[in-house]
């Protein structure tokens, strides 16, 4: 076997992808990893012609489509879908391809890959998480994978999108927080999650990544961005294409690391 290459799974093999909620990278990728592996991937995309348009339950929807056993379930939920219950549940693994604001494994390994890609290591990077972090799956799983690789991870966004309650450093100051940094991951404001509520103020100007902003940002610090952006919110279109930033990079990345992924669920001896 080549390095860097699989060893070939068993033929034959599914995959199914079910997608309560929206995705462009995350589907596409485990579709693509898939493809690569020789995996066949069955895709449940959203409620438009599934039986979800006629009442079906998320958690029937799930058990119907572990009963035509495929060898991995791969789910991206909300924050009420009991994801790990069911993960104790059933037979097969199911690999959490985003779940509500509670995590989004996948997307913390491959952003961590592609520090590491760049650097050769992830030890004592400082990563600033920038923006709607209390709605955040994404940093909700750069928190625990910290803790694992150890890496530090620090906050800074107005007050109303940090969580409650955390252990991390925050930064008040956007200037600070990007002076301190190694890696500056900008997130998107999660519109659809704060209904009702007014929209921050000077959210751009305070905290997003422009040339203006962008100048207190070292050569050497990373620029990431999980997507999908909000062009002139978190980060201005310029910025996708400053050679600091890695953001199609980490979107190659996933590929592999959801091949990785697959693959383990799959290989043999799991079987
Ligand atoms: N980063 C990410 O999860 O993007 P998608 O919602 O498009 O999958």
């Amino acid at each position: 076997m080549a390095e860097g290459s699989f060893s070939p799974l068993k033929t034959g093999q599914t995959a199914a992808l079910i997608f309560f909620e929206a995705s462009t990278r995350t589907r596409m990728s485990f579709e693509t990893a898939c493809a690569r592996l020789g995996v066949y991937p069955m895709i449940l995309d959203g409620k438009s012609s599934s039986s979800l348009e006629k009442g079906e339950t998320y958690d029937d929807t799930v058990l119907n489509i572990a009963a035509m056993k495929p060898g991995v379930l791969i789910i991206r939920s909300g924050d009420n879908f009991a994801l790990e219950k069911m993960a104790e549940d059933l037979p097969m693994p199911i690999l959490n391809a985003g779940w509500g604001r509670w995590g989004h494994p996948s997307q913390a390994l491959l952003d961590i890959f592609t520090i590491w890609q760049r650097r050769g290591r992830v030890e004592g990077e400082k990563i600033l998480i920038i923006g709607d972090i209390r709605h955040s799956r994404v940093a909700a799983s750069h928190f625990e994978l910290a803790k694992i690789m150890n890496y530090e991870v620090a906050l800074c966004g107005p007050e109303e999108y940090l969580p409650e309650k955390s252990e991390q450093r925050k930064f008040s100051s956007l200037e600070e927080g990007l002076r301190w940094a190694t890696v500056a991951m900008a997130l998107r404001v999660q519109n659809e999650r704060h209904a009702g509520a007014a929209a921050v103020a000077d959210y751009s100007s305070l905290y997003g990544l422009n040339q203006t902003t962008a100048k207190w940002i070292s050569d050497k610090t990373l620029i990431m961005h999980p997507g999908p952006i909000n062009h002139g919110v978190e980060m201005d279109v310029k910025i996708i294409r400053d050679p600091r930033a890695v953001i199609l990079e980490q979107v190659t990345n996933g590929v592999y690391i959801r091949q990785a992924l697959v693959h383990r669920a799959l290989r043999e001896e799991n079987l």
